[in-house]
């Protein structure tokens, strides 16, 4: 199968042109102007945006949390995400606590296989780590797992104490991996959310008045500093506040390889969402908790400038209905996490190249781009250049929608709410190809359950080429 998109303006994190894109089977073939091919489907792009594929490095699809399974498996995760744009994914295996992390990539490569429609591959999240499990880790990168996350969050679920966290690290940075952090102090946030228990406090709003911005910022405070001493590159997942912000901003200073994301719900969304009525808080009930309203422009500022490197989206959606009521009674009940893998695209591009805030290279760097190189995957992805795969996205800069969980075109996530419902955009993606396969384009989902691949990563700064050679027609 042949693809040529013809006409449009082609931007990577670094380029910004007119020309014709020929996709030949699974890869982009050649770029240039005019180009003098017949291909099996001709897309024009005339007044469209020619842009890699997203990347969304954080998801967490059939994930069993709370007392509750996340609302989305791999199927429906997956296919919301391609409808937004999104075209790989990097979602996390847990290991059982004492359990082979081995055991849990089988289970997770179970949960996606057959069912992803789009690319993915998986971090690994850590709960114990002794010395003899440590060659498991160099197994994982061997398999294409060449990431980690570590929670200094939820005591007696998924936390790792600093001991755990140094040992797993010291080996993450022989074996040539990335640390993803979880960062808040966990221990002391517990202690305050007894204080507010036993005060009779349970509502919603609860959950963020218990968790301050400083415990973030003082948890990736020391996920850096431990990482510094390890020897290992450090990204600081969800990271919502400009407290934590700063942290990082200044590591970086000093020179430490350290990475942060933000997600769409800290640029869009605020605390003061948990004082909406009939338990509807409970939407938002997320870690980090939503922040103060004047923190977003600083989150801002960090993408702008480069502190923060990368926009996921921590989908991790619970229905309103039957998941976050488990929590009625009781804020801590509340399955934590929200939806967003669908929108995570357009919501960049509105408020950041909308709204003149970051250029179009760097939506790019943000949404693909940056993902692809921190976790082993370019420049098979997070680029349009000649043998990368043809994960490829025609984007209309003006294309108006309102996000709605009952607009088909911007909701198809399985979770009965939208975190951005009623918010008007511009910017959606018309056509969306995986590997050289259309996935949607003008009459919608064209997809396939099981079409995805896993993604095999390279090792942290390692580059990831094309899995078939360029043929020439
Ligand atoms: O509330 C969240 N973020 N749920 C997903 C688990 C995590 O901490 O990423
Ligand atoms: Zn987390
Ligand atoms: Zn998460």
């Amino acid at each position: 199968m042949s693809i040529l998109v013809k006409n449009g303006r082609v931007v990577t994190a670094v380029d910004d042109y007119e020309a014709d894109v020929y996709i030949e089977g699974e890869q982009v073939n050649m770029i240039g102007k005019n180009l003098p091919v017949t291909a099996d489907r001709v897309i024009d792009a005339s007044g469209k945006l020619v842009i890699p594929g997203g990347i969304d490095p954080h998801t967490h699809f059939d994930m069993p949390f709370g007392g509750t399974t996340s609302a989305d498996d791999f199927e429906t995760g997956t296919r919301a995400a391609a409808i937004g744009g999104t075209t790989t994914i990097i979602d996390f295996a847990i290991q059982a606590r004492g359990a082979s992390t081995m055991e849990a990539l089988d289970l997770w490569h179970t949960k996606a296989s057959g069912k992803a429609s789009i690319d993915y591959s998986f971090h690994m999240i850590v709960t114990d780590m002794h010395d003899e499990r440590l060659p498991e880790m160099t197994r994982l990168v061997e398999e294409g797992v060449t990431s980690y996350k570590m929670f200094m969050a939820y005591p007696g679920v998924l936390y790792a104490d600093d001991g755990t966290i140094f040992r797993a690290m010291r080996q993450a940075g022989r074996d040539g991996a990335v640390m993803c952090m979880h960062a808040e102090n966990g221990i002391v946030i517990d202690e305050i959310i007894k204080e507010a228990i036993k005060l009779g406090h349970t509502e919603p709003r609860y959950h963020a008045l218990t968790r301050p911005t400083r415990m973030e910022a003082e948890g990736v405070h020391r996920a850096i500093a431990i990482a510094e001493v390890a020897g290992v590159s450090v990204y600081i997942v969800h990271l919502s506040c400009a407290d934590a912000l700063d942290e990082v901003r200044r590591a970086r200073d000093r020179g430490v390889t350290a990475y942060a994301e933000t997600c769409p719900q800290y640029l869009f969304l605020d605390q003061s969402y948990y004082d909406k009525p009939n338990f509807e808080g409970a939407k938002y009930v997320m870690t980090p908790a939503l922040r103060e309203k004047w923190n977003q422009d600083e989150l801002w500022k960090g993408l702008r400038f480069g502190d923060l490197q990368a926009v996921s989206t921590d989908h991790c959606p619970f229905c309103f209905k039957g998941q976050k009521e488990l929590g009625k009674s009781d804020f801590r009940k509340i399955p934590n996490g929200a939806p967003g893998v669908e929108n995570r695209m357009t919501l960049v591009y509105n408020g950041g190249v909308a709204q003149g805030r970051i250029s179009l290279n760097k939506f790019v760097e943000l949404t693909s781009t940056a993902a692809a190189k921190t976790f082993g995957m370019f420049p098979r992805k997070g680029t349009i250049a000649v043998g990368s795969d043809a994960d490829i996205v025609v984007f209309d800069p003006n294309r108006r929608e309102v996000i709605s969980v009952n607009n088909p075109r911007t909701h198809n996530m399985r979770v009965d709410y939208n975190s951005y419902e009623g918010m008007e955009t511009l910017g959606h993606a018309d056509y969306v190809l995986s590997r050289g396969r259309i996935l949607v384009d003008e009459a919608g989902w064209q997809g396939k359950a099981g079409s995805g691949q896993f993604v095999k990563r390279a090792r942290h700064g390692e580059l990831l080429r094309a899995v078939a050679p360029v043929t020439v027609p």
